[in-house]
């Protein structure tokens, strides 16, 4: 996928950007299994991905996926490319459009770290996850997408499939003393939207 998406302009160059309402917590949209995309260098989904990048960076998200702004289909966005000032310890993930993704774990390591989500604004909680996994897929061109991941690349890529399977990562914590608000377990952090 390399070579012939990197010569081609962000979508968000040719398109016009709206920010988007993402649902909350307890809005049954958030709760159904998505629908794959049949269709791909439409310009409606480059519209679709285009409004996604724009509302994922107007909040600091480190990833969006579809279902949260009510479009229900198989289609995540995460990545930066640059310190997400949500999470300024993380490492860098590449910018990247996920649609119809697959995940396989490789192992059944698993390891557990916080979590916020930009539908679950305030809070933070700790979830278990794959530490290593593969993942395959296709960008909005469809083109193909695999990687073998690990750490937080591994947990955003969960997190945000798991929207398309209608699981917020509150459904997968173990253990509720720790889950509580972003302000009281960390003082200072800059997360006024979440
Ligand atoms: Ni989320």
């Amino acid at each position: 996928m390399a070579g012939r998406t990197a010569v081609r302009p962000a979508p968000a160059d040719n398109y016009p950007m709206t920010i988007r309402e993402i649902l909350k917590m307890g809005d049954p949209r958030l709760l159904r299994i998505a629908q794959p995309v049949t269709e791909f260098d439409t310009d409606a989904l480059h519209l679709l991905v285009s409004d996604m990048f724009y509302t994922m960076q107007s909040v600091d998200g480190a990833g969006l996926a579809a279902p949260q702004i009510g479009v229900d289909l198989q289609l995540v966005i995460f990545g930066t490319d640059q310190v997400n000032p949500r999470y300024p310890d993380a490492p860098l993930v590449p910018r990247t459009v996920l649609i119809n993704p697959v995940i396989t774990p490789l192992s059944a390591d698993e390891e557990t770290d916080w979590e916020g989500c930009l539908s679950v604004p305030g809070l933070r909680g700790k979830v278990p996850r794959f530490t290593h996994i593969r993942y395959s897929g296709f960008d909005q061109y469809g083109d193909p997408i695999e990687r073998t991941v690990d750490g937080f690349h591994a947990r955003v890529v969960q997190h945000e499939c798991d929207h398309l399977i209608g699981k917020l990562y509150p459904m997968r914590i173990r253990d509720f003393s720790q889950f509580g608000y972003t302000e009281v377990l960390f003082p200072g952090l800059d997360a006024a939207d979440d």
